[in-house]
Formats: C-alpha cells, sequence, structure tokens
C-alpha cells in the first residue's frame, strides 16, 4: 500500500524521486489523519509556495483513485485514507507471508558477531550475560534480514592473567579442588595471588616468566592452561544451554597468539610504531586518544594486539561487510583505538564496518554488581532464579499444565531475555523480580501469555474452517484495523532495530502487538455464530500469534502454547 501511495506522488509531483518519498511518508498517530501521510514543508522550498496550497494542488492533480476513499488536505500534510477492505486485505495478505518481518537486503553478505566472550577461569557473571542476550537477538535480527551471521565467542583465552593462575596453582592449588570446584576455585586462587603478590612482588615476575613461556610454547604451561580452559567451557556452555544459545566459532583470543607477528609487521613497514619505555605503541595523539600499546617491553603481545590480529583474520576469512563488537561502555576507548590502527593501516573500510556496540550495567536491585568485591554474581545462577520463581507461580495458579519444567524454563529465562533487551541497550538494566516475571507489565511473561492466549483460542474453535475465503469487509472496527496495523509495521521495525543496532525496537514492537490484540480481543468476541464474522476474526489472532512468535524468536525468547 505504501508503495502505491509513493507511486502515486511520484507521478503526480516533479522534484522528488521514489526514495525522497517513501522517507517523507508518515503514518499518522491518529487514525483520524488517515492511514498514510505526507507532508509537504520540503517542497514548499522549492516551490516557492505555501505548504498548504502544493498540498491542495497535489490532491486535485491525484484526482480520484480506485483504491483510494479519500484524500485530505490537513494543514501543510496530505492525508491518505486507504478504502478500508482494500487496506485490510492488503495487510493481512503481506503479514501471511511465511517470512514476513524478513527480507533478502543481505543476501550475499556478511556480519560478523564477536559477543559473549567471557574471560576464562572467571565466571560467567551478569555483564557477560548482556553481551551475550543483545549479540545473540543482533544474530537473529540480521539472520532475518537474509545476512550469512557468523557468532563469533572471542573468548578471553591469553594473557599475562594466566601467567598469575599458573603461578598460583603450583604454589597454592591442587588438582582435587580444581576439579571439584572449576572456575569458583579458580578464581580463589587468583584472588589469593593477588593478595600475596602485595608483599611479595617476585610473584609478579615470575607470573610473566610464566606467560612469555606460554608464547613460546612450552609444553608445561600451554597444558595447565589447556585445561583452566577447558574447565571454564563446560561451565559456559551450561549457561549457553541454559539460554539456548549457540556460537558458530570459539576462537578466543589465543587463537591470534601467531598472528600478532604479522600485525607488528604491518606496523613497522608503515612506520607507526615508535618506542616508549621500552614498550611498543602507536600514537595516536593525533586523534585525541591514549597511544595504543602493542607489544609489553617484555614483548609479548596484548588484548589490543590480539584484537587487530582478529580483525584482519576476520576480514580475509569471511569478508564481512560489517564486524559489530558487542561490550560493556568501559570498552568504547580500547575499540576507538584498535579501529583507528586499522584505518591507519590504510584501510579505509574501517570507519564504516568495524562497529562497537555498547551497553550500560546491570545493577541487583540497584546494586552495582563486581567479581572484586565478593558480591559475585553468576548468570547461572540468576537465570536458574528466574525459572524457580516461575515454577513457584505455575504450581500455584495452574498445577495442571503440562510440561512444566519446559514451560517454566521458557518463562523464566524470556523474562530475564527481556528485561534486558526492552529498553535502549546503553541504559542500564536492574534486576527487580516482581517486575520482570510480572504477567501483565511490559515484560516478557506477558508477551508470551498474549500468545498461549491466541493458541488457546484457535485450541478451541468450534465449526471452523481452515480452508474458507475470508470477507476482509467484515473487518471494519477500530481496534481490529489498529491490530492490523500495529502488525503491519514488523518489517520496518526489523530493518530499524539492524540499523540502530537496537532490539529494544523489537521487544517494543511485541509489547505494541500484545496490547493491541488484547484490546481487540476484549472488544471483539471470536468464537461466535456467525461464520463469515468468525473467519474473519480468526484471521487476525492467527496473524498475531505468528507475528508474537517471530518477533519473540528475534529477542531469543520462545514462546510455550500454554500457560
Ligand atoms: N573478554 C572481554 C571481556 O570480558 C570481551 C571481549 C570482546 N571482544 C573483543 N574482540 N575484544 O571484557
Amino acid at each position: 500500500m505504501k508503495q502505491k501511495i509513493i507511486d502515486l506522488i511520484a507521478s503526480n509531483v516533479e522534484g522528488l524521486n521514489a526514495e525522497e518519498i517513501s522517507a517523507l511518508i508518515e503514518i499518522p498517530p491518529k487514525p483520524e489523519l488517515g492511514d498514510f501521510a505526507f507532508p509537504c514543508f520540503r517542497l514548499a522550498k522549492t516551490m516557492r509556495k505555501a505548504p498548504q496550497m502544493i498540498a491542495a494542488d497535489i490532491k486535485e492533480a491525484i484526482g480520484d483513485v480506485d483504491f483510494l476513499q479519500e484524500i485530505s488536505v490537513q494543514g501543510a500534510y496530505l492525508n491518505f485514507f486507504i478504502k478500508k477492505d482494500i487496506f485490510v486485505k492488503s495487510m493481512v495478505e503481506a503479514a501471511s507471508s511465511e517470512n514476513f518481518g524478513g527480507s533478502t537486503i543481505g543476501a550475499g553478505k556478511t556480519i560478523c558477531i564477536d559477543y559473549s566472550s567471557p574471560n576464562v577461569a572467571k565466571n560467567f557473571h551478569v555483564g557477560h550475560l548482556r553481551t551475550t542476550i543483545i549479540g545473540n537477538s543482533l544474530y537473529k535480527i540480521y539472520s532475518k534480514l537474509g545476512y550469512d551471521v557468523k557468532r563469533i565467542n572471542h573468548l578471553g583465552d591469553w594473557g599475562t592473567q594466566f601467567g598469575k593462575l599458573i603461578v598460583a596453582y603450583k604454589a597454592w592449588g591442587n588438582e582435587e579442588a580444581v576439579k571439584k570446584d572449576g572456575v569458583g576455585e579458580l578464581m580463589k586462587l587468583y584472588v589469593k595471588f593477588h593478595d600475596e603478590a602485595k608483599n611479595n612482588p617476585a610473584l609478579d615476575d615470575e607470573a610473566r616468566a610464566w606467560f612469555v613461556k606460554m608464547e613460546q610454547g612450552d609444553e608445561e604451561a600451554l597444558k595447565i592452561w589447556q585445561w583452566f580452559k577447558d574447565i571454564s567451557l563446560i561451565e559456559y556452555k551450561r549457561t549457553y544451554d541454559l539460554l539456548g544459545m549457540d556460537f558458530d566459532y570459539y576462537l578466543g583470543e589465543s587463537f591470534y597468539r601467531d598472528k600478532t607477528d604479522d600485525v607488528v609487521n604491518r606496523l613497522t613497514s608503515a612506520n607507526l610504531l615508535t618506542e616508549s619505555e621500552g614498550a611498543k605503541i602507536v600514537d595516536l595523539e593525533a586523534y585525541d586518544m591514549a597511544p595504543c600499546l602493542i607489544l609489553k617491553n617484555d614483548g609479548s603481545s596484548i588484548y589490543a594486539t590480539r584484537d587487530l590480529a582478529a580483525i584482519f583474520y576476520r576480514k580475509e576469512t569471511y569478508n564481512f561487510v560489517k564486524c559489530l563488537y558487542v561490550t560493556g561502555q568501559e570498552q568504547k576507548l580500547h575499540f576507538a583505538q584498535v579501529f583507528k590502527v586499522v584505518e591507519l593501516l590504510g584501510n579505509d573500510w574501517a570507519k564504516d564496518q568495524l562497529v562497537h556496540i555498547p551497553y550500560g550495567l546491570v545493577s541487583l536491585e540497584g546494586a552495582k554488581l563486581s567479581t572484586r568485591s565478593g558480591n559475585i554474581i553468576y548468570a547461572e545462577d540468576i537465570l536458574l532464579e528466574a525459572i524457580s520463581k516461575i515454577k513457584e507461580i505455575i504450581e500455584e495458579k495452574n498445577p495442571e499444565l503440562p510440561d512444566k519444567d519446559e514451560t517454566a524454563k521458557k518463562i523464566g529465562v524470556g523474562a530475564v531475555l527481556f528485561n534486558d533487551l526492552y529498553n535502549q541497550r546503553i541504559k542500564d538494566v536492574s534486576f527487580k523480580w516482581e517486575k520482570l516475571l510480572n504477567f501483565d507489565g511490559e515484560t516478557g511473561p506477558y508477551v508470551q501469555y498474549t500468545y498461549a492466549r491466541c493458541s488457546s483460542i484457535l485450541r478451541k474453535l468450534e465449526n471452523y474452517d481452515e480452508n474458507a475465503p475470508i470477507d476482509y469487509s467484515l473487518i471494519t472496527d477500530a481496534d481490529s484495523i489498529d491490530l492490523l496495523k500495529e502488525i503491519s509495521r514488523f518489517p520496518q521495525v526489523v530493518i530499524d532495530a539492524s540499523e540502530k543496532y537496537e532490539p529494544s525496537q523489537v521487544a517494543r514492537f511485541a509489547v505494541a502487538v500484545a496490547q493491541s490484540f488484547n484490546k481487540f480481543y476484549n472488544a471483539n468476541r471470536i468464537n461466535i455464530e456467525d461464520e463469515a464474522l468468525k473467519n474473519a476474526r480468526v484471521s487476525l489472532v492467527k496473524l498475531t500469534r505468528k507475528t508474537i512468535k517471530d518477533a519473540m524468536l528475534l529477542l531469543g525468547i520462545e514462546c510455550p502454547e500454554q500457560m
């Protein structure tokens, strides 16, 4: 329908092409203002006429059109009212298509998303939960648009901290304890190292020496390191399983350890490396940034060096059109430095293809969480707690529900995901159980509940002929039309979400559709005698159900059939 309006305007207005018209067309906030509106302010400049007059002239030029009820001029706007049955039919048909909300704009293009990426030997904490949830949603959104998305887990599995851990393990650790307590024990050893090193700086030298050994391929060092990594991965995978998420590649920092020499060579030939207190850096003063450290004075690589190596590796291996990095905002400078260095090496694409996607902090009832304060919160525990709280609610309210455990998992995990994705990602996220598990707020459970309601309506239908033709002219009430209009926004919402890297747009859309549906459902009985009307209304229930399901999947959330 929008395209038809665009064509209509394009053939009656000079000086604007279809693309410009498309960008100007608005969906009016109120139904009294029509289905589409076209503002004439911009034309006023070129035509040197009052916008009201221009609007009236365009209306005149367009004349009568078969699919239009009316064109009205209100101020500087042309408001288009589409004949209801035609509008309804076109919306229902568009929304019924298999890949509604999706597109093929990404076909043949690859996007890398670097997300989750916990640090080996440390717990998978709530901060990593955010990158995991946001990254996974972006993966779903870009896939829906036809992109080939590579999900990359850039594990923090290399660096001096492993030298420290090896020293601590050799001094105070034992195999049994590590086998028993896994990451928990490794974290204790790490804390112990820091406590001891305060009074005994020689420990730091030892740690550095062990990391140098690791970089040189020392067998003993690598064996302990690999063991720590395996233990950590087992724990991380438990969390990924709970979330129902996966990756295409687990290529951590260690994967790039033999590729950092190449980075140093490139920088050297480009004359970008300078020496500073024995270390090698790239001076970024001209760009108002602190220097990017490349090699420490003992010659070992650092986080940034490995990120540089990863960028060149990914560009060569996947030929991405974009590489996205989902991390907390405290890494803003790090990525700005790294991206600038890539650009300085003569890679102009770095400017728009490398994108840092920061997000806000997580707080539990307002308190900032940190692994250092002893207030250690595992993501896994948060998820398990959400599931168990939902299980209690189910036992209390609906003990007969089939698949209780599976359902509690979908709702509990969904609630945490939804709470994370509902606001702009840069905003802080707080965990307030009463709020995020509430079945009628702007929450995951509320949207899932609406989905289950649709499923239940469809299950309980009597005398319903799936294949009977639908008479769209029967759908005339404002609630039904509002619902359809809401649903029709889906394709644009997905595109907006992808362009702004904002899954929140999809989450908000899901709530809007659910609210709109519940209003429609309050006003319209479905399982009625009048078969034609029933068929028409059922078609809206089906569309709502399908759209909510697909939108929630873009957030990584599954909807149970019953709850
Ligand atoms: N391991 C890092 C952390 O936990 C995140 C890694 C992000 N990705 C990257 N390519 N640097 O903070």
